[in-house]
């Protein structure tokens, strides 16, 4: 991504590639409200500025950049900039950096009946707080504030305290139903996570659907002990009674057709290699198309995990941090994208998305880019230049459609 054309998708993925680079896991490590996000904000704001939208920051941290009058009926576009840990470059600014190539572009062709914003929300992954989309849900009063505001990092920060030295202030952190009633319509532009357009042969895609997805943590409690002094039938140990789980939570999934169950954090406590531990923390994230399915499967983890935890001689407590029902987008808009788009395919998602929690108050699209490693979340995911043009492309024809119409 370097020496692109001015102007382009790449050139501003350029830009920013070295921000939040992380040498230990790989990829990038952006949490929201770190150095690293702030610096994305400030590359973003910088070009909004540039462009002459005009810039806020709602009480939840929400980016706007807004070209006309905002709202009531305007047509906005946005994605994210924070990352799981040691992601890829395109999961969140694939979407803001097409955002602007997008307006450029409309711009260019002197679309102008309707108001138009770009927005990015904070905190999209949970990967610093533990709640996916956390921006988008306080946005709508999907979460509750004081539940929001008492989130805890690894550190202990309280999203409470996150918010104030990003100057926000937290008693007016919460639902926002004048910045969510100024949203006629929501177009996110995303890199494909998985196959699909692979599979196709084609490097646009208008979304379906998400499958229901959440989090529940499991807690397994043992006994902490010396590593050398304690005999392997004197042990009430929580790692085993884990690594059991593990095993047990992957079977599950796999008799389940279109399940997916994901440990990809596990938390020792002491966390020492010379002392049995006295608790283990875990985190299982479920998804199925069926949000029944989800909750029978996160019920059999549960019937495994007292089983399993018996066993060792430890407790458990397994507690949902979050659910997101299943998400069927806007038919009639879909149908229209398609169109528009000259025929692109269709595509369900299993990722999450702030326009699946904006899809209940407005009406909704994405559009999906192809990913040619098939791999996201991690640093091999990516876009091919053209591929990243010709989203933007269908991103600027779509926004058009919905601000012409
Ligand atoms: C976020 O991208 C998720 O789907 O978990
Ligand atoms: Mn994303
Ligand atoms: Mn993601
Ligand atoms: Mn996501």
């Amino acid at each position: 991504m370097t020496d692109q054309p001015a102007g382009t998708v790449s050139a501003l993925l350029a830009e920013i590639a070295d921000i939040g680079s992380d040498p230990h896991r790989g990829g990038y490590s952006r949490p929201v409200y770190s150095d690293a996000e702030h610096e994305l904000r400030e590359w973003f704001t910088g070009h909004a500025a540039k462009r002459g939208l005009d810039v806020e920051t709602d009480r939840n941290g929400i980016i706007w950049a807004w070209d006309g009058t905002p709202g009531p009926d305007a047509v906005v576009t946005g994605s994210h900039l924070d990352s799981v840990p040691g992601g890829g470059a395109f999961d969140g600014p694939l979407g803001i950096a097409s955002a602007l190539v997008a307006f450029d572009e409309l711009t260019t062709r002197g679309v102008s009946r309707r108001s138009r914003a770009i927005a990015v929300f904070p905190e999209e992954e949970g990967s610093r707080f533990g709640l996916a989309c956390l921006g988008s849900q306080l946005l709508t009063g999907v979460v509750n504030p004081e539940r929001a505001l008492a989130l805890k990092d690894g550190d202990g920060t309280t999203f409470a305290e996150a918010c104030a030295a990003a100057g926000l202030d937290p008693a007016h952190v919460g639902a926002d139903p004048e910045s969510l009633a100024r949203i006629g319509a929501f177009v996110e532009l995303h890199v494909e996570q998985g196959r699909g357009l692979i599979e196709l042969g084609e490097p646009v895609a208008v979304a379906s659907s998400i499958l229901g997805h959440g989090r529940w943590r499991i807690t397994l409690r043992g006994e902490g002990n010396h590593a050398g002094a304690t005999l392997m039938t004197d042990r009430r140990d929580p790692m085993v009674a884990a690594g059991k789980l593990l095993v047990a939570i992957q079977a599950l999934a796999r008799e389940t057709p279109e399940a997916r169950a994901t440990v990809g954090r596990l938390e020792p406590t002491p966390g020492g290699t010379n002392v049995i531990a006295s608790r283990v923390d875990l985190w299982v994230d479920v998804r199925h198309p069926d949000d029944v399915v989800v909750h029978a499967v996160v019920e059999q983890i549960r019937q495994a995990a007292a089983a399993l935890a018996a066993e060792e001689g430890c407790e458990v407590s397994v507690v949902e941090e979050s659910y997101s029902p299943t998400v069927d987008f806007d038919a009639r808009l879909r149908d229209d994208l398609v169109k528009v788009l000259g025929g692109a395919p269709v595509l369900g998602t299993g990722a999450g998305h702030d326009a699946g929690v904006l899809k209940n108050h407005v009406r909704t699209a994405m559009l999906f880019v192809r990913n040619p490693t098939g791999v996201s979340h991690a640093p091999s995911e990516h876009v091919e230049d053209p591929d990243a043009e010709a989203g933007a492309t269908a991103l600027a024809d779509s926004l058009e459609f919905l601000i012409t119409r």
